[in-house]
């Protein structure tokens, strides 16, 4: 069922601006209004609570997170930061093909759109928790460089970090007992991630094309899509077409698990297997929930204790990506195999065998242009940030 009013008069628009149809004409089905609308940025909740983050909606800790996040400080040269590989302009990646910190890293930099609603992190989820993620970064000897003491120093000796930490989470260790530092290095992850959850990205062209279309309404100019783009629509959410939604689904396009698209693989040196070693690193994480850092129950743990592992299917697999930002997060995939878009797409054409496991992709029987129009379609979802400006920026006095 359409809920479209004035349907003469749209008929009218139509033939007299036939090359800029209005989009609200389309005849969607219900089934395809009921797709549209969870895709749609409206459908998103709220951020999820982190229950071992006591911090994670405190506001003095998204400011700390935001300076700790733009701070070199914490690197081994004195040059690298969270935001040097997360840049804001680009939807926090860095438009290279792999990661370059201290060193070369071996994967892309994903974007930290709307990353708070994920229950995994990196693209093997190797971390369970988005404070437990920020950590790796600082000790992983390609990108920070650093250890957890350097960092905690460099807290302890800026007298205006101190007071911030203090004032959140209470005395920073003096002696350096393992556990003491732990627990501070683990309290600096907390209100990263604190900043971190505020990336949530905004109503894109589609989310004002769908909002209006669901009131029966004709989009404002900045809520058009054009045939090509709606053609793109249709054949992406289409169980029988592009069937995308299969792990493109909800609000932020991603079904936050673990797939094997036949990325290609084989010419990582190192062993390069996703999630099958993602979720035996995640179990073995020192910060994990079931650690003693998390501060919360066993029974919070769900997620990590049952999840599934040694499976076959974890070969190869690898996060899904949300598809907001794709103007900005070029190269593509996780090892940014693709420096266009156009060629990630026509990887779901191309339909490429596994190097290690065994690709779930189905046959799409579609003719070449149809991939175009997904193209166009998918840089509809273009989403800016939605957090205040100042919180994309580097933090003032700095
Ligand atoms: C040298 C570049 C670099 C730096 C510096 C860096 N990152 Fe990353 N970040 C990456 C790469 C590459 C990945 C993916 C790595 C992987 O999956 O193995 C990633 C992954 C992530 C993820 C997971 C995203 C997802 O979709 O699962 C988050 C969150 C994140 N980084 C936050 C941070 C924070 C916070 C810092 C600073 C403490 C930081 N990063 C520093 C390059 C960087
Ligand atoms: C079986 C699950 C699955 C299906 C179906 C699927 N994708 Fe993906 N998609 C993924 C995974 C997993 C990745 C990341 C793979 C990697 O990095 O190696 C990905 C990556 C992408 C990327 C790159 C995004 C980025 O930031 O790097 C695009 C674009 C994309 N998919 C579009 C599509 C389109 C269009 C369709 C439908 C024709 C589709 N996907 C169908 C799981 C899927």
């Amino acid at each position: 069922m359409t809920m479209r009013r004035g349907g003469a008069f749209v008929a009218l628009l139509l033939t007299l601006f036939a090359n800029t149809t209005p989009a609200a004409a389309t005849d969607w089905t219900a089934e395809e209004m009921d797709a549209l609308r969870s895709l749609w940025i409206g459908s998103l909740p709220p951020v999820p609570a982190d229950p071992s983050n006591p911090v994670a909606d405190d506001p003095r800790a998204v400011e700390f997170g935001h300076r700790l996040f733009f701070d070199t400080r914490l690197s081994a040269n004195n040059a690298i930061a969270c935001a040097t590989c997360h840049k804001p302009e680009l939807a926090f990646t860095d438009g290279k093909l792999v990661a370059e910190g201290i060193a070369t890293a071996t994967r892309n930099t994903p974007t930290l759109l709307g990353i708070a609603y994920s229950p995994w992190f990196f693209w093997d989820g190797r971390k369970d928790s988005l404070w437990s993620q920020a950590l790796g970064p600082l000790e992983n000897p390609v990108e920070h460089g650093m250890d957890r003491a350097g960092v905690v120093a460099v807290v302890k000796h800026d007298a205006d970090y101190r007071r911030r930490y203090t004032d959140l989470f209470g005395a920073l260790p003096e002696q350096s007992d393992a556990a003491d530092l732990a627990r501070a290095f683990a309290n600096l992850g907390r209100a990263m991630a604190a900043y971190e959850r505020k990336l949530v990205p905004g109503p894109s062209r589609f989310d004002r094309y769908v909002a209006a279309t669901l009131k029966g309404e004709l989009p404002e100019p900045e809520g058009r899509l054009t045939p090509d783009e709606i053609e793109g629509l249709r054949v992406f959410i289409a169980d029988n077409k592009g069937q995308c939604m299969r792990c493109h689904n909800g609000p932020l396009l991603t079904d936050n698990s673990f797939h094997n698209i036949g990325s290609d693989i084989e010419s990582v040196k190192e062993e390069e297997q996703g999630r099958f070693d993602g979720i035996r690193l995640a179990l073995a994480d020192e910060f994990n929930c079931l650690g003693s850092y998390s501060g919360v129950p066993v029974a919070a743990c769900a997620e990590l204790r049952f999840a599934k592992q040694s499976s076959e299917e974890l070969l190869g697999a690898f996060k899904t990506p949300t598809l907001r930002g794709l103007a900005q997060t070029r190269p593509y995939m996780h090892r940014g195999q693709y420096s266009r878009l156009e060629t990630a797409v026509r990887h779901y054409m191309a339909q490429p065998q596994s190097s290690i496991g065994k690709s779930e992709l189905e046959p799409l029987a579609l003719p070449q242009s149809i991939f175009d129009q997904i193209e166009a379609f998918l840089l509809t979802l273009d989403s800016p940030v939605a957090a205040p400006d100042e919180l994309r920026m580097p933090p003032r006095g700095r």
